[in-house]
């Protein structure tokens, strides 16, 4: 057991956030997020499955290229071709990890991999040792661990270890532990394990019923020194633990944990943020830390509390999460110089002055609508910025006639792969009738699964940024768009969701199929 009081944080949003439905990202989308999780100061970056892909493994060694804080990691299953396909991805980072993996539960040997314990033994080992080729930090994690047998685990990861691994992770794959439980099954490993005190031991919990946070900090309790979780507890299912509660629950609660992480805790909202807007997963009101009411008081006795000694009724300070960082940026006036410098503080980094120059407009017809711009208004923009490059789905004008009595109705201009087409159609309200004319132009017969707005910033000027999810043939896409008119920004996201319906990214599951 490692005896430090270092919490290692290591961030999978990029890989397990990402097997969301309708979460993919683009390369560039990766960066971004990329760059914001090494500034919120995270050790270990999952930056994707290098052997999904040729797009996952580009966006990895992109990654890789420009993150120099953080450790950026591949996952790989354990087979050789994976893990060389990972290895080759995080090459040009300065800290670089491949985390292999298999599954030693009876049910995933017998029924997935269709192998025995001893060949599930022998393909952990020889992925270890190839992973070693490549870098001095290599993660093992045994799949299924919350339902494997105890003595076999054990075994795994002894030989693990002797085969050169430096963390093991214990994962809870289909979220079925419960805290009491998981910290002595941790616990026993520690003890139980030759040479465990060698290593680095890690758990990953899935949020089936809700216990993920509890559970990984139930394993830090048992002394493990590593928790993977996401951002916004974004991921497969019901997702995995939230880093933004791991990282406040250890922290408020030091007496308790005893253990510290490296995180600036005041990037955590603009990285809830950013991540929400990219993959299109609305982050709910009453969410723990980064969701908008976690720090309102509704109730007047609590306000009353509040304004009168703080302490009364908050445990922690909006403002140590980020709240406050809902910084103005820029206005009217800024000129480009401005305008790139302050890209350059959020870490963005637009690929050609086309880029720029494109993202400069925007930036001023936004500014003509709307006094103050914020970090949160350009991050929305670059996101419409980048997606254009790729537009064969593309608003090109719309007209709402909205009146009290009437039946609204919309009349959308749309560029469809090069070719503009016009329709009109009625609704029960302008935004139903603009997705109608729009559906009636591109024929998608996609079901709406979810449609939300939510202001990016604060004011009746500020640009609403519209969600939607789209389902076809089992198939979940999600759109964005922003505007001030949640009109215009509704119709930008139905045709962004379109668009990646029509451009599904050709990739494999890290966790079917065969090794
Ligand atoms: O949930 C899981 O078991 C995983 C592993 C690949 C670590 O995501
Ligand atoms: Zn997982």
């Amino acid at each position: 057991m490692s005896s430090s009081d270092s919490l290692i944080i290591f961030d999978t949003t990029l890989r397990d956030g990402e097997q969301s439905p309708g979460a993919s990202m683009t390369r560039d989308e990766k960066l971004r997020i990329a760059r914001q999780l090494e500034r919120l100061g995270v050790d270990v970056i999952e930056a994707g499955f290098a052997a999904a892909s040729e797009g996952d493994f580009n966006a990895i060694r992109t990654i890789a290229e420009h993150v120099e804080h953080s450790t950026i990691c591949s996952l790989a299953r354990a087979g050789e071709k994976d893990v060389r396909r990972a290895g080759e991805a995080v090459a040009p980072a300065p800290r670089r990890r491949i985390h292999t993996f298999i599954a030693t539960s009876p049910i995933h040997m017998e029924k997935k991999l269709r192998m025995s314990p001893d060949e599930v033994v022998g393909h952990a080992v020889n992925a270890i040792k190839i992973a070693r080729e490549y870098t001095d930090d290599v993660e093992f994690s045994a799949e299924d661990a919350v339902r494997s047998e105890m003595d076999f685990l054990v075994r795994v990861f002894e030989a693990a270890i002797e085969a050169g691994a430096t963390t093991l992770n214990v994962p809870d794959t289909v979220g079925y532990a419960t805290p009491d439980q998981w910290a002595e099954q941790m616990a026993t490993l520690i003890e139980r394990v030759n040479g465990s005190e060698n290593v680095i031991w890690s758990t990953h919990c899935h949020n089936d019923l809700g216990l993920a946070v509890a559970n990984s900090l139930a394993a830090v309790r048992s002394g493990f020194r590593q928790v993977e979780c996401t951002i916004n507890g974004l991921g497969e299912r019901a997702g995995n633990a939230a880093l933004e509660e791991v990282v406040m629950a250890t922290r408020t609660r030091q007496d308790v944990y005893g253990v510290s992480t490296r995180i600036d805790t005041t990037q955590i909202v603009p990285t809830s943020k950013l991540v929400s807007t990219i993959t299109g997963y609305p982050v709910q009101p009453n969410k723990a830390i980064v969701g908008a009411n976690a720090f309102a008081h509704e109730s007047g006795i609590h306000q009353d509390g509040v304004l009168k000694h703080r302490e009364t009724y908050e445990i922690m300070r909006a403002e140590d999460v980020g709240w406050s960082t809902n910084r103005l940026s820029l206005g009217k006036l800024s000129g480009r110089n401005a305008f790139k410098s302050r890209l350059k503080d959020l870490g963005v980094e637009l690929e050609s002055e086309e880029a720029l120059n494109d993202a400069f407009r925007r930036f001023k017809e936004l500014a003509d609508k709307k006094r103050e711009i914020f970090d949160e208004d350009i991050q929305a923009l670059v996101s419409e910025v980048y997606d254009e490059q790729e537009e064969a789905f593309r608003l090109v004008a719309l007209h709402v006639c909205s009146e009290t009595g009437e039946t609204p109705e919309a009349t959308v201009t749309a560029s469809i792969r090069g070719e503009e087409m016009t329709a009109t159609a009625t609704g029960a309200g302008p935004v139903d009738a603009a997705l109608a004319a729009i559906e009636k132009i591109v024929a998608s017969g996609a079901n709406l699964q979810l449609y939300s707005v939510n202001n990016i910033t604060s004011g009746t000027d500020a640009q609403g940024e519209v969600n939607v999810r789209l389902e076809r043939a089992g198939r979940i896409v999600t759109g964005q768009g922003a505007d001030t008119d949640i009109v215009i920004a509704s119709a930008k996201a139905y045709l962004n969701a379109i668009e990646r319906l029509e451009h599904p990214p050709k990739r494999a599951h890290p966790q079917m199929g065969d090794v």
